[in-house]
């Protein structure tokens, strides 16, 4: 008999950290952009209708697997079939990638808080940010030396996580009652602050005008399906990793509905955050709001920090604010896809949590450096980009069908049902075998497409294959090796009986 497996503390508990896993950056900086470039309001409708046929359907099916089998990624797709192990490596290993780059964005905001302080970026925020803060090179191919306060942020958030995960999920149980609700309390100082100012209103109308001419354009839904499947974590083996630490008895599929609601709620509130901003924005600079509206690395490092220094007061706190917000967002979301990628050690070779946390650390933060290296931006852009539009769209499309298709779905469905308050019909696995498979498959021929024909962001392509390809492709020799190695500890079936 194996030793009891560690669990939440309680139910609360499970979905703070699900909820944290999923709320991140891409609540912030992607979703208002994604959704004011695809109809604005009427955007919302491609989105609940993907949050309900592919969203919540897969969430269910993540941490419902991870619970009835009480095992990570690894070893619970080794339990439907033994081969099925690579895969789970393999998809395990995609949360290692990620951890490992997204931890980047939090050492630039590390940076930006003590910047925050003066308002370093002065009337040139892009020129800061680029030249100053990343003294970004000339292309991929001049990588230079680590830049020394980014590798101070590296080293702080690479020392938090290990701090958070080296007691396992008891001390993750604790941290998230902190890194979920301290931000979204932010988020809505910052919109009592946005929506005050001079402008805001014009932001917020640019944001929700519904354009529903645009919904008759397939690419508005793909966008859709996009959104929710990065926003929600999935694909990645973290909520399967979360799932297996719930008890035996525990109920999956509200927790997943909770989880995927709250999700989608703070995006959308934190479309209005930022959105006020940019209306206030634009009115000073005295032009529409279209020209100061950027998503991602742009709107966080550059856009919010001109915004900033444009209030008329407390410049400084609101400065701090927005930067703990986007530490405190990221944060929970990093360690979440760690404890992904490692509880396949735990499971398989029985190694303690601490450990496991040490040496992921250690190995982990000195490859996370050439992220922060001259050249760094161009290889993150591209793992970024790799990694979201080949490595999760490709691990959900293969998910869906081995559960689908594989494993007794139905009697799957009918174990969750028992536990839960919420029943699951057919369309679940409707769902799941066509559905959710069907539009990932359309995304990944288009992103194939466009990546033969045009390629990604002029970068040249020895740079695309090592950094793309070479990172996806890497976790599929690794997980082999991972799976061939034999196992010390208790095997489990298909149907969760040890
Ligand atoms: N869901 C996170 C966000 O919206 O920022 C990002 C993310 C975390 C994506 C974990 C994928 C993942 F596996």
């Amino acid at each position: 008999m194996a030793e009891a497996r560690e669990q939440w503390h309680s139910r609360a508990a499970f979905i703070m950290a699900a909820v944290g896993s999923a709320v991140g950056l891409g609540n912030v900086w992607r979703f208002p952009y994604v959704a004011y470039s695809s109809g604005g309001g009427a955007f919302l409708i491609p989105y609940f209708v993907a949050l309900f046929t592919a969203g919540i359907p897969l969430l269910i099916l993540e941490m419902g697997l991870g619970q009835r089998l009480q095992r990570g990624a690894p070893l619970a797709f080794g339990a439907i079939r033994k081969p099925l192990q690579w895969f789970g490596w393999w998809v395990a290993g995609l949360s290692a990638a990620i951890v490992i780059y997204y931890t980047t964005i939090l050492a630039w905001s590390w940076t930006y808080l003590w910047h925050a302080l003066t308002q370093a970026w002065g009337d040139q925020p892009e020129t800061f940010f680029f030249e100053t803060v990343l003294r970004r090179s000339e292309g991929p191919g001049e990588i230079g030396w680590p830049v020394g306060p980014l590798v101070i942020g590296m080293a702080l958030t690479w020392l938090l996580i290990y701090l958070i995960l080296r007691k396992g999920v008891r001390s993750v149980s604790k941290v998230v009652m902190v890194t979920v609700p301290l931000p979204m309390l932010l988020l809505a100082v910052l919109l009592v602050r946005g929506l005050t100012l001079p402008g805001a209103i014009d932001g917020i109308r640019y944001y929700l005008t519904p354009d529903f001419s645009m919904l008759t354009d397939w690419r508005i839904w793909l966008k859709a399906y996009g959104q929710i499947f990065f926003s929600l974590s999935l694909a990645s083996g973290v909520m399967i990793g979360y799932g297996s630490y719930l008890g035996k008895k525990a109920e999956v599929t509200n927790s997943a509905l909770i989880t995927g609601l709250a999700n989608c709620g703070t995006s959308f509130f934190a479309g209005f955050v930022v959105f006020s901003m940019l209306g206030y924005l634009a009115n000073v600079q005295g032009v529409a709001v279209p020209d100061v509206t950027t998503s991602g690395s742009g709107l966080a490092f550059v856009t919010f920090p001109t915004a900033i220094s444009q209030l008329p007061a407390l410049n400084a706190l609101f400065g701090v604010i927005f930067f703990v917000t986007l530490l405190t967002l990221g944060i929970d979301s990093a360690f979440a896809l760690q404890e992904a990628f490692t509880t396949g050690f735990h499971d398989k070779w029985g190694v303690h949590p601490e450990k496991l946390a040490r040496v992921f650390v250690l190995i982990a933060f000195p490859i996370s450096l050439i992220f922060v290296t001259r050249g760094g931006y161009f290889w993150f852009d591209i793992v970024d980009k790799w990694i979201c539009d080949f490595g999760l769209v490709i691990s959900g499309l293969a998910q869906c069908l081995i559960v689908g298709f594989l494993y007794r779905v139905r009697e799957f469905r009918d174990y969750l049902n028992e536990q839960s308050e919420v029943r699951l019909g057919n369309w679940w696995i409707w769902a799941l075998r066509y559905v959710t498979p069907g539009v990932l498959s359309v995304i990944l021929v288009a992103n194939l497409l466009e990546e033969i024909k045009v390629g990604y962001g002029g970068y040249p392509r020895w740079a695309t294959l090592i950094g793309g390809w070479g990172t996806v492709l890497l976790w599929g020799v690794l997980g082999f090796v991972l799976w061939r190695r034999p196992q010390n500890s208790d095997r489990v079936n298909a149907r969760g009986e040890d």
